[in-house]
């Protein structure tokens, strides 16, 4: 080295100084990334879990294989300090492995858990594990059915910090989830987001919505199908959005203080035993965006101030007594349920109420409405005014006692996919405008009193059809051979009518099916067709 002198030294020196820098700053830009290992303790705490766990189709195969606990599916660690910040073991959509077994308490040890998500598994029937209560960190604890049942331990209480909790549970039977009282809900005092879906909160019913009171972030309630009665006094939760309270036993009406949520978004109270006229104050729920009040005995008018819903997208109000006292004009409903006013309706579902009305032709309809379904009302003539409808995807009519034909303006629904008017009181003929609607999937015209041939373009325009129904009605003609380019068609029942002539070749396609269909879907009705017997003819494509 000597002989080489002074500024070679120097050099050298450099060089390992840049080297040692470069060396520092790779090795520091590892430690960052790639080179962070989870923690022993945690990793040991992980393993004892998997130890009780049954994993029969081996989703937990990389927590053997893999060294680092942060890269086990399911598992996200902290990239700063590696500890374990959520356990995400929820079985989604596609997924066919449950995981059974024990949960063994060593979870503890992940003092940093926030997050615990077991949803759709299955531990076979077991109560909660009470220690679920001392994670001191837990944020988000999922447990959407995972198969417990029994008594929820009351030491959920203890999770101070907890945000989102749920605990669905779907047996049906005693066997389920229940509580004895809900006093411990009041202690989470960050909850935002609380689901107990089909838990049976009998014992709670008394004094659920007092510990709701003591939840002043809750964002989303969802209290569905949980046995509950009363709904003694709830408090102004201004940031409420989600209230759904479906499936119980509240009624006879709906307490004032539901309409005291200015933010709510979605309500769902259907499916109780709500009875009577709806006060007028549901017009104060301006935020609300999907409004159920299905299956209920709701009767008498609409009120007027619904209106004033304009942020109202789905609107469900199948199988009540409205209409009782609406009376014959739709202009009186439009005048009093200002429809118009609901600029951002997509769907109307009122099927099933006794409630008279007639559209009227200067009826301007929410323009985003594509669902509308208004079955088993008795609207008067089928209004010509679709042209309005531009977004309409789903028109169902049936069971209506409408007179006069179908209108040509329905032509104008460009998006139209499914069509049923069904048992509806329609006479006339298929309407030429129908070639417009060239997205259908389903039409169904069963039951009415259509007239003249099964017009040639159907075949033609009308591409991608699956059902077609036109029976029983007083079609007449031969069956065109245009029905073979119907390539996707896979119901057609034109029976019940007097067609004539020879049954298209194409139909060997077909079999008749000799069991329960509905279009879309049971089959109702069977038989196979004959040469003579176009009377029978119900037919499904064979596969
Ligand atoms: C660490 O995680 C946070 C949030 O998850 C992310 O924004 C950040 O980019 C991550 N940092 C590194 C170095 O991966
Ligand atoms: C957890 O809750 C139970 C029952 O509510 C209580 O007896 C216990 O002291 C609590 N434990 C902790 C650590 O807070
Ligand atoms: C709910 O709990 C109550 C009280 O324990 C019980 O009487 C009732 O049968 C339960 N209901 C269901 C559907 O399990
Ligand atoms: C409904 O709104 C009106 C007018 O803003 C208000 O006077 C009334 O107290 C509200 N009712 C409820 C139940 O919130
Ligand atoms: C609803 O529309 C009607 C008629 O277009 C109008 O008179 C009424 O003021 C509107 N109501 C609201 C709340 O916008
Ligand atoms: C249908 O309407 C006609 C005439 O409008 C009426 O005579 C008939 O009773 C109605 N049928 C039903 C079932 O409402
Ligand atoms: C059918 O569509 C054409 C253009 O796509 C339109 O001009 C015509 O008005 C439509 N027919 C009906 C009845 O809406
Ligand atoms: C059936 O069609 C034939 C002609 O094909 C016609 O003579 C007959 O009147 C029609 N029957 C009915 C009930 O419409």
């Amino acid at each position: 080295m000597a002989v080489l002198g002074r500024p070679f030294t120097i050099i050298s020196l450099a060089i390992f100084l840049i080297a040692t820098i470069l060396t520092i700053h790779v090795s520091f830009g590892n430690t960052k990334t790639a080179d962070i290992l989870c923690i022993e303790s945690e990793k040991q705490a992980l393993l004892s879990f998997k130890k009780d766990l049954v994993d029969e189709s081996n989703r937990l195969l990389s927590w053997a294989v893999e060294d680092d606990c942060c890269k086990w599916s399911g598992i996200l660690c902290d990239n700063s300090t590696g500890y374990v910040r959520q356990i995400n073991l929820g079985r989604y959509m596609g997924e066919n492995s449950v995981l059974k077994g024990k949960l063994n308490p060593s979870l503890l040890n992940l003092k940093h858990l926030t997050h615990l998500d077991l949803s759709n598994n299955d531990f076979g029937g077991v109560q909660i594990p009470s220690f679920m209560g001392s994670f001191v960190n837990m944020r988000y604890l999922i447990l959407k059915p995972a198969g417990f049942s029994g008594l929820v331990p009351y030491q959920l209480g203890n999770l101070s910090t907890l945000r989102r909790l749920v605990l669905r549970d779907f047996y049906r039977n005693d066997k389920g989830l229940y509580v004895d009282n809900l006093h411990w809900l009041s202690s989470l005092s960050k909850l935002e987001y609380l689901d107990m879906y089909n838990v049976n909160l009998s014992k709670a019913s008394d004094h659920w919505s007092l510990m709701i009171n003591m939840l002043p972030n809750l964002r989303e309630l969802d209290f569905s199908s949980c046995q509950l009665a009363h709904i003694p006094s709830l408090s102004h939760m201004t940031v409420l959005e989600k209230l759904s309270l479906s499936g119980n036993h509240f009624g006879p009406t709906i307490p004032d203080c539901v309409y005291h949520f200015s933010g709510l978004k979605d309500l769902s109270l259907g499916s109780n035993n709500f009875k009577g006229v709806i006060s007028s104050t549901i017009g104060n729920l301006t935020s609300v965006v999907d409004l159920d009040l299905s299956f209920n005995k709701f009767e008498g008018k609409i009120p007027t101030s619904m209106g004033n819903l304009c942020n109202l997208q789905h609107i469900d109000l199948i199988y009540n007594k409205f209409g009782g006292m609406i009376s014959e004009a739709f202009q009186s409903v439009v005048s009093e349920f200002h429809f118009a006013n609901l600029s951002n309706l997509k769907s109307l579902a009122a099927s099933s109420n006794s409630v008279v009305l007639r559209v009227s032709p200067d009826w301007i309809p929410p323009p985003k409405l594509i669902d509308i379904e208004l079955k088993s009302w008795s609207l008067g003539k089928i209004p010509d005014c679709w042209i309005k409808w531009p977004m309409l995807m789903f028109v169902k009519l049936n069971n209506n006692n409408l007179t006069g034909e179908i209108p040509t303006s329905i032509g104008s629904l460009l998006s139209l996919q499914s069509l049923h008017l069904r048992n509806a009181g329609l006479s006339g003929e298929i309407p030429l405008s129908l070639q417009n609607c060239t997205e259908l999937i389903t039409i169904d015209f069963g039951l009415n009193e259509l007239v003249e041939s099964i017009p040639r373009w159907l075949g033609i325009s009308l591409s991608n059809l699956k059902i077609l129904g036109f029976r029983s009605n007083k079609l007449n003609g031969q069956i065109p051979l245009e029905i073979c380019h119907l390539t996707t068609l896979q119901v057609m029942d034109i029976s019940h009518n007097n067609l004539s002539g020879n049954i298209p070749v194409c139909f060997n396609n077909f079999q008749a099916m000799a069991s329960k269909i509905e279009y879309g879907f049971p089959i109702y009705y069977s038989r196979w067709y004959t040469r003579d017997s176009m009377e029978t003819m119900f037919v499904v494509k064979k596969e």
